[in-house]
């Protein structure tokens, strides 16, 4: 049957499929060598690189030679060589693509050996376009399999700004999901306590996925009042409201095909979760004001520290919305549960700072083993605070425990006591508390007291609603507090 492959007419109707970005290397192994020619032939057109054998000794010898991208091999009917090459191929090549070749009505053949590791197959006799269209699947695998090995790389290696610092195996496993999402333009969800590195997160993706070039446009939902955050993101045309004296594109329009960051997505009104969801299944939005709507072309990555799914129960976050945001979700670690990474961290930061200032800062034994210790409620950005706080407030180039905020000094200290129980207690230090520590102290009481009514404890600390929220971020204190 396959004979029908080879003829010169049956040639004339190979589909026109995207040459593959680079000359990709295709082996064929089959013992028919009219099954062989035929394959090969059709590769070759196809722009492939391509050798061919008829037996598997040979194959094994050269792929040692040359590891192929993509092998095409027979199983051959009553024998178990096939599967035991594409086998051995798997487990020494993890990164070729396998496409298997069966005689008809073997299916279990072809079960076998994507069990154990070939990604698709081929029932005999198969047509001109089913070959090309299985090769065409393995080559864009292989592309995009490629790109995140190598961005997955990038990142390990990456130490500049911007880069993601961590290699505990929480963060590993995160930068592996990362780097494939990255290759996607699905919508992505972010989740993590305060200050685990969410936007960072976001734009990490954002600059290693295939729209780069693009902007990336973020959205404060947390802090924006609902009719600005309206505007920012479906736009405005002029003479809406007042102030509007020219019409404005929104961020979902003028993202042209980058990112929007839906920064705290879990604050959106219910009203705003309407339009948002509107505007993603339509691919349009209607600007406030105007009568028209404007077609839209953003990814949409999200994030939130809130149990979102806990709010849909509660029916105060859309189920709908919910979903289409959630196709892929990124579960970020607290530092706490991946203590391995504070001294990176501290060190990341440190050197930032050092060479900021022209001075090389150091932390004492003491201090890291503090930091090492305590459970950072805010995470990541607490920790660069306390980093920064300390060379801020250091007499010299070692920084000791008496330059960490309060509360680590105070832990440290209690740690330093149960060690040593009989010592002086010599905390009197610690008992004057920095400023920062008094207004966090006094933000909390008042937001506890008024039992989680942020607006009115806002009004009366005398301070705005989006500073509250600011400070609450950069207290990392979010988290310790009820829901709104
Ligand atoms: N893995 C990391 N490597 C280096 N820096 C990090 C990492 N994670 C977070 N940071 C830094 O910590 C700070 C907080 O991160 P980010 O703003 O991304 O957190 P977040 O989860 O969005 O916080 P919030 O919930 O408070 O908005 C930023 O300055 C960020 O650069
Ligand atoms: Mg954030």
């Amino acid at each position: 049957m396959l004979e029908t492959v080879v003829s010169s007419r049956a040639m004339e109707f190979i589909p026109q499929v995207a040459e593959p970005p680079a000359k990709l290397y295709l082996l064929v192994v089959d013992a028919d060598p009219a099954v062989r020619s035929a394959c090969s032939e059709i590769a070759a057109s196809l722009g492939y690189a391509v050798d061919s054998t008829g037996d598997m000794g040979q194959a094994r010898s050269l792929l040692r030679g040359h590891a192929a991208d993509i092998l095409l091999v027979n199983m051959p009917y009553g024998s178990n060589q096939g599967l035991e090459l594409v086998s051995e191929v798997k487990l020494l090549y993890p990164g070729m693509s396998v496409i298997v070749m069966t005689a008809s009505g073997t299916v279990n053949a072809a079960v076998e050996a994507m069990r154990c590791g070939a990604s698709d197959y081929l029932s005999k006799p198969f047509a001109i376009d089913e070959l090309s269209t299985v090769l065409d699947r393995a080559a864009a695998g292989h592309v995009t399999d490629t790109a995140s090995r190598q961005l997955r790389e990038r990142l390990r290696l990456s130490q500049g700004l911007g880069a993601m610092i961590g290699r505990s195996s929480e963060m590993e496993k995160l930068y592996r999901i990362l780097s494939k999402v990255a290759q996607s333009s699905h919508p992505v969800l972010i989740l993590g306590e305060s200050g685990t590195g969410k936007e960072l997160v976001a734009r990490t993706i954002h600059a290693y996925g295939p729209s780069a070039q693009k902007p990336f446009l973020p959205v404060d939902c947390g802090s924006l009042v609902p009719t600005l955050i309206e505007s920012e993101l479906f736009g405005y045309v002029k003479g809406a409201f007042t102030g509007a004296n020219r019409s404005k594109d929104g961020l979902l329009v003028s993202a042209e095909g980058g990112t929007v960051f839906l920064d705290e997505v879990g604050e959106l009104s219910l009203d705003l979760q309407t339009k948002l969801l509107r505007a993603l299944q339509e691919r349009e939005v209607r600007p406030v004001g105007a009568t028209h709507r404007v077609p839209i072309k953003a990814r949409i990555v999200a994030a939130t520290n809130r149990d979102l799914a806990a709010m849909v129960e509660k029916g105060t976050f859309r189920k709908d919305l919910f979903y289409r945001l959630n196709v892929v979700n990124l579960r970020l670690p607290s530092l706490r549960d991946r203590r391995d990474d504070i001294p990176p961290l501290a060190a990341h930061f440190l050197d930032r700072i050092s060479r900021d200032r022209g001075a090389k800062f150091t932390l004492s034994n003491e201090a890291l083993r503090t930091m090492m210790a305590y459970d950072w409620p805010g995470n990541v950005r607490e920790l660069e605070n306390a980093v920064e706080r300390a060379c801020a407030l250091s007499s010299g180039p070692v920084l000791h425990l008496g330059d960490l905020p309060t509360q680590l000094q105070q832990h440290g200290l209690a740690a330093h006591r149960a060690a040593a129980p009989g010592e002086a207690d010599n905390a009197g230090q610690a008992q004057v508390k920095p400023l920062a520590e008094l207004e966090r102290e006094a933000i909390l009481s008042a937001i506890r007291t008024l039992n989680g009514d942020k607006l009115q404890a806002a009004r009366l600390l005398g301070i705005g609603k989006t500073t509250l929220y600011r400070k609450l971020k950069e207290y990392g204190i979010a988290d310790s507090l009820p829901e709104d």
